[in-house]
C-alpha cells in the first residue's frame, strides 16, 4: 500500500426518499488530479461532502492508508489532511480574510495567564500565505463580504491549501471566474500536484479537466457511469457519458 492512499468503498446516501448516491466507489491516485463530472444532481457534491466529513454516508466506508476513517466532521477530515473548497466557498462573510483562513485553527497567545487570539500573528501568517501562493487580496484585515467573487475564491483556496493537506477537493473552482482568475486556479492546482497533494475538481467546464486533470470519473443520478484517463478519451466521449449515463466501451458487452 502506497503512502497517501485514499479510497471510498460502496458509498450509499439517501435524503429521505431521494437516493443521492448508489454504490459509489472511488480510489484516488496519489498526487494526481481527478476530474469528477456529471450533470446536475449526479451526486458529485454529496460524494465529496462525505469524503470531507461534512455529511455521513448512509452506508459504505472511507479508507485512509488502508484503515477505516473515523472522522465525522470537516475538522476531523482536516486532521486527516482532507480539505474541501465548497461550491459557495463556505466563508464567514463578517469575519476578516485572516480570520477565515484560521477558522478552527486559531493561533493564540497567553495574556496574563489566559489564552487570547493572536491576531497580529494570524494576519502576518495570512499575508505570507497569500504571497507564497501568488494569490492576491487587498488586505487580510478586510471582512470577506467586501471582496469580489474571485478574491473570495482566493481566500477559500488559501484556507484549503496552506496547511499540509494530502487531498484538496474543489467544488466548481472556476465557475463565475474571469479568465485571469481561472488561470490562477489552474496554477494553484498544478502547484499542489507538484507538492504531491491529490486534488479532486468537480467541474462543468470539461476544458479545465482536460487542461489540468489526470483522470476522470463520470456520474449520473447517483451512480458511476465510467472512468477514464484524460489521455485516453476526448470531450465527445465524456459528454456522451454525461448525457446518456452509459459507458460506450461497455455497451453490449457482458459486465466482467
Ligand atoms: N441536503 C439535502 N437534502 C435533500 N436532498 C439533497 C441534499 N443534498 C443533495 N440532495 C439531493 O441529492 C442529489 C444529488 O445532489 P448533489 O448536490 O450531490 O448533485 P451534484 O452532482 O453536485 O449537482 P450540481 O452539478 O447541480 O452541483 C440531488 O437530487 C439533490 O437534490
Ligand atoms: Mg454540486
Amino acid at each position: 500500500m502506497s503512502v497517501n492512499h485514499i479510497e471510498m468503498r460502496n458509498i450509499y446516501k439517501s435524503f429521505g426518499a431521494v437516493t443521492a448516491l448508489h454504490d459509489v466507489s472511488l480510489e484516488l491516485q496519489a498526487g494526481k488530479v481527478l476530474g469528477l463530472v456529471g450533470d446536475n444532481a449526479a451526486g458529485k457534491s454529496t460524494l465529496m461532502k462525505i469524503l470531507a466529513g461534512a455529511i455521513p454516508p448512509s452506508r459504505g466506508e472511507i479508507l485512509i492508508d488502508g484503515k477505516p476513517a473515523t472522522y465525522s466532521s470537516p475538522i476531523g477530515a482536516r486532521e486527516s489532511g482532507i480539505e474541501m473548497i465548497y461550491q459557495d466557498f463556505a466563508l464567514v462573510p463578517e469575519l476578516t480574510v485572516a480570520q477565515n483562513i484560521f477558522l478552527g485553527r486559531e493561533i493564540t497567545r497567553s495574556f496574563g495567564g489566559i489564552r487570547v487570539l493572536d491576531r497580529k500573528k494570524m494576519n502576518e501568517r495570512a499575508r505570507k500565505l497569500f504571497s507564497s501562493l501568488g494569490l492576491r487580496v487587498p488586505s487580510v484585515t478586510l471582512s470577506v463580504q467586501a471582496l469580489s467573487g474571485g478574491q473570495q475564491q482566493a481566500v477559500a483556496i488559501a484556507r484549503a491549501t496552506g496547511f499540509d493537506a494530502r487531498l484538496v477537493i474543489m467544488d466548481e473552482p472556476t465557475a463565475n471566474l474571469g479568465a485571469p482568475a481561472i488561470e490562477k486556479v489552474r496554477d494553484t492546482i498544478t502547484g499542489l500536484k507538484e507538492a504531491g497533494v491529490s486534488v479532486i475538481i468537480i467541474s462543468h467546464r470539461l476544458e479545465d479537466i482536460f487542461a489540468i486533470g489526470d483522470y476522470m470519473m463520470v456520474m449520473k443520478q447517483g451512480r458511476v457511469v465510467g472512468r477514464r484517463d484524460v489521455h485516453d478519451t476526448d470531450n465527445a466521449e465524456i459528454v456522451e457519458m454525461i448525457v446518456t449515463g452509459q459507458d460506450p466501451r461497455r455497451a453490449g458487452k457482458a459486465v466482467a
